[in-house]
């Protein structure tokens, strides 16, 4: 086992359906920390950079307007393998296929409309991670 960070976001669906706080329950309640958090409203160039990794593919349009289409909560979650397990606690990216009792087979509703996002590597957690937060923004957990 080995102390993590990952990098999460409530997505525009979740923040306009009042599910900000009984999601980071969830992380909470699953012994993730959050040692950084903020609300944002995305441009949609900061969409676009955020998932250039996917501008190629046919779907590119639809996610950075969608994510861009209203306020975000953006976090830096730590914790035991948190990578890993907060991929858990969300579930499958199509929520149709999310196991019973996670977050987008709970709460989302279509696979672009999906909820919530998580790092998929120890890798992309610190480059999404800084892609929004300075370094003075990240609270010391053991402080
Ligand atoms: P996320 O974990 O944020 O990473 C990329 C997102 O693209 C993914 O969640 C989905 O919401 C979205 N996505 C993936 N495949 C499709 C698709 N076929 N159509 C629309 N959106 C998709």
């Amino acid at each position: 086992m080995s102390l993590e960070q990952t990098f999460s976001i409530i997505k525009p669906d979740g923040v306009r359906r009042n599910l900000v706080g009984k999601i980071l329950s969830r992380f909470e309640e699953k012994e993730l920390r959050i040692v950084a958090t903020k609300m944002i409203h995305m441009s949609k160039s900061e969409a676009e950079g955020f998932y250039a990794v996917h501008s190629e593919r046919p779907f590119f349009g639809e996610l950075t307007e969608f994510m861009c289409s209203g306020p975000v909560v953006v976090s830096i979650l730590e914790g035991e393998n948190a990578v890993l397990h907060h991929r858990e606690i969300m579930g499958a990216t199509n929520p149709d296929d999310a196991d019973e009792g996670t977050i987008r087979r709970d709460f989302a509703e279509s696979l672009g409309e999906n909820t919530v996002h998580g790092s998929d590597s120890q890798e992309n957690a610190a480059i999404e991670s800084s892609y929004f937060f300075s370094q003075t923004e990240i609270v010391n957990s053991s402080s």
